[in-house]
């Protein structure tokens, strides 16, 4: 488990060179898009452009952690724990932990296949967020309300930013 110390260093790193990543982020009418920062073997540093309406599923991180920060904008996330029963059985067991609205600074740690959320940006702006996983990961679950699992997907990129 990488140290809360190393997340905030390791954010605070990225921001430091926000001026220079955030000209390059892709841009789309809807949805949002997830650009590359920074990989290593041990984690990933992702910065994620919410456009007006996007909506993310319920889903996990395979088993990584996951740090998130506000840069810009606002953005809804509403937090999930998947029961240890319904892990093993890979049946319905989601709780609702908690809804909240992040504004600039602000974030939330997720630890492993346990902590969920959906994220959306429900503003009629941009919202920007920066993300740390640690391991990396390729696959991730998502979930409907009742904790079914309904897919696997594959952890994509819209672009690698080399700055
Ligand atoms: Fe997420």
């Amino acid at each position: 488990m990488i140290a809360a110390l190393d997340v905030d260093r390791i954010i605070v790193e990225r921001l430091a060179e926000r001026e220079r990543w955030e000209p390059l982020l892709p841009r789309k009418k809807i949805g949002y898009t997830r650009s590359r920062l920074f990989a290593c073997d041990a984690f990933e540093v992702l910065a994620l452009l919410w456009f007006p309406g996007a909506t993310t599923p319920i889903h996990d991180h395979g088993n990584s952690y996951c740090a998130t920060r506000v840069l810009a904008g606002e953005l809804h996330v509403a937090r999930y724990l998947r029961s240890d029963e319904a892990r093993a059985a890979d049946s319905p067991g989601l709780r609702l932990v908690g809804r909240s609205v992040q504004h600039v600074g602000e974030g939330d740690a997720l630890d492993g296949a346990r902590d969920l959320h959906s994220v959306a940006n429900r503003s009629h702006h941009e919202a920007l967020s920066i993300h740390l996983y640690a391991p990396r990961y390729a696959e991730f679950g998502i979930y409907d309300e009742s904790g079914a699992r309904l897919a696997t997907a594959t952890a994509r990129y819209d672009a690698v930013v080399d700055f």
